[in-house]
């Protein structure tokens, strides 16, 4: 794992943009995975922002989001389809016809869940997997205890999920229950991951998942077994790491290492 420790949230989002830049312009037609939740908003927008200023193209790329709550249509306000519309799709040149995301409102969400991981793997699979986490170390919506062999499917969201996730919503009541999300396993077979958390309310699943037991009692712990996983953090995100000056020695500043 390299682990990037930014001075602030809007150093790491900057830091983040870069590597997500750094991928399409290297690979215009780059396999993008994408993620929603707050911490991806102002992520985003640094991305809209280079298309505008710098003309970086999403035109040839693909990309495949993480998860849709069940029972939601694209057009519902709290759906993960309005809330990438609003944020980034609406924003950039990405072809629509290539932009996926999990069918929350399918008739069969099961069967949905199966077509969406043949779709990635038509695809050719997933170049660069983008990931925040949650305060239970949950990554997409696999919520701890989650298989890690596990591939797209219907979860059930933990209270705790769903309260952080109230905001969104009326009430609690009305904050889905259900969710496709894609698996464990279907994230590590990614080509590289990119995680970026920010805020003192991560810095729990933060040390779990970089330094506790791989446990599927944090499914972000998973990823100590891929090869090419950055962790952007921001200096409250990291505040509970034991090994925060061995991170800083090699990556000052979060910057790569020479022999990245
Ligand atoms: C949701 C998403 C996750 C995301 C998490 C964190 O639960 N399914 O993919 O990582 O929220 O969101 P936030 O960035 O708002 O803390």
């Amino acid at each position: 794992m390299k682990v990037l420790i930014l001075p602030d949230a809007q150093a790491a989002i900057q830091r983040a943009a870069d590597i997500i830049a750094r991928t399409v312009i290297a690979k215009p037609d780059a396999v993008l995975g994408l993620a929603t939740g707050g911490t991806m908003l102002p992520l985003y927008k640094a991305l809209a922002q280079r298309h505008r200023d710098e003309g970086l193209s999403f035109a040839k790329t693909t990309s495949f989001n993480l998860d849709e709550y069940i029972g939601l249509a694209p057009d519902h306000p709290c759906s993960y389809h309005h809330y990438m519309q609003e944020a980034f799709f609406a924003h950039v040149d990405i072809d629509p016809a290539r932009a996926h995301l999990p069918k929350g409102d399918a008739p069969d969400p099961q069967a949905a869940s199966l077509d969406y991981e043949a779709l990635i793997e038509a695809a050719g699979g997933i170049d660069l997997q983008l990931l925040g986490i949650g305060q239970n170390g949950h990554i997409g919506f696999n919520e701890p205890t989650a298989s890690l062999g596990s591939r797209t499917r219907i979860k059930t969201l933990t209270d705790s999920t769903r309260r952080a996730n109230q905001r969104y919503f009326a009430s609690f009541e009305e904050t889905p229950r259900y969710a496709i999300t894609t698996g464990v396993a279907t994230i590590l077979s990614s080509r590289k991951c990119l995680l970026v958390a920010t805020g003192e309310d991560k810095a729990e699943a933060v040390a779990n998942m970089v330094e506790g037991p791989v446990s599927a009692a944090c499914p972000a712990s998973a990823l100590q077994f891929h090869a090419r996983a950055t962790i952007i953090l921001d200096e409250a995100a990291a505040s509970a790491l034991k090994l925060t000056d061995y991170y800083e020695n090699v990556h000052p500043q979060g910057q790569d290492s020479i022999f990245d």
